[in-house]
């Protein structure tokens, strides 16, 4: 696919994933608009994107507000007239017991991670129906396809973002609308920084860069892929567990055993025996 002038959306542009993606799109003559909520982050993407596609704008909205989102796209399509691709990237982690994570976090990973991704399709999928033409892209993660320890409500957002997009392939497909959803390993990013003192620490070499993910990403586009799992040993990890799922479980309990602890918030529980 020639990306020249062609109109994307990328939400979480200020960062990571998708501050990379609005750059390289941008000097393949994309017309870049992204959002995310730090507009001093915003900025400085803006300045980057810029240099390449001057018509490029980068907008404050938070994804997980339904409102937000409705008046940010309804005048995005207003201004540029349709947008060709939306790249659902924005998102937010977690690394805690399930027991001792708060229901606020869990309800803000959803609403962030696979709402605001709903959002934003829902707002832009009519016209690209209309027009029957258009692509989806949703940036998910290897959590959305591996239960991964400490990492239930994050794993729950990507799963939902995975089933969600394979429903949309077979609504979107044959009304000309493109549907990919790409699962990528631990990639160096502020996100990953993050959790980088939290159990299970991902080893050092397991990481790939901003990069790589986004190469990824506009090959998935160019090539209509509906499926991008990476690197290459995260692929082969979905597929041991797809065709043994029984040894696949029992290598990960192997795995992951020595980092469950007691819960703090049993661990402090006047029921405890020791307290
Ligand atoms: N890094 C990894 O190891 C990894 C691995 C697999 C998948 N992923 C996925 O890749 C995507 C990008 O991650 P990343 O590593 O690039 O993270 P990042 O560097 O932390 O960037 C996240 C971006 O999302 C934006 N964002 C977060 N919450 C938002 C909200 N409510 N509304 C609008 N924008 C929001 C952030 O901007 P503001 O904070 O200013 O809003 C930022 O631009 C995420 O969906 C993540 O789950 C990451």
């Amino acid at each position: 696919m020639d990306f020249k002038d062609r109109v994307i959306f990328i939400t979480g542009a200020s960062d990571g994933i998708g501050k990379q993606l609005a750059i390289e799109l941008a000097a393949c003559g994309a017309v870049v608009v992204g959002c995310g909520r730090s507009r001093d982050r915003l900025v400085e993407t803006l300045k980057e994107v810029r240099k390449f596609s001057p018509k490029s704008l980068m907008i404050a909205c938070d994804i997980g507000d339904a409102e937000q989102v409705h008046g940010m796209m309804k005048k995005v399509l207003a201004d540029f007239g349709r947008i060709d691709i939306l790249i659902n990237n924005a998102g937010i982690g977690m690394r805690k017991p399930f027991v001792d994570t708060p229901v606020e976090t869990i309800e803000a990973v959803m609403r962030t991670n696979y709402l605001g991704a709903v959002y934003c399709t829902h707002e832009v999928l009519p016209a690209m129906i209309a027009r029957g033409s258009g692509h989806i892209v949703n940036i998910s993660s290897g959590a959305g396809k591996i239960g991964t320890l400490n990492m239930a409500a994050y794993c729950a957002s990507k799963f939902a973002m995975n089933g969600w997009s394979e429903s949309l392939y077979h609504e979107l497909k044959p009304l000309g609308v493109n549907v990919s959803v790409v699962c990528p390993g631990p990639v160096s990013t502020q996100f990953s920084h993050e959790f980088e003192d939290s159990e299970p620490k991902s080893p050092p070499q397991l990481f790939i860069n901003v990069a790589a993910v986004s190469r990824a990403v506009m090959r998935a586009i160019e090539n209509n892929q509906f499926e991008v799992v990476m690197p290459r040993w995260l692929a082969l990890m979905c597929a041991l567990k797809r065709f043994a799922p029984g040894l696949f479980r029992a290598i990960a309990l192997r795995r992951f055993r020595s980092y469950v602890k007691i819960p703090a918030r049993v661990a402090i529980s006047p029921e405890f025996p020791g307290n």
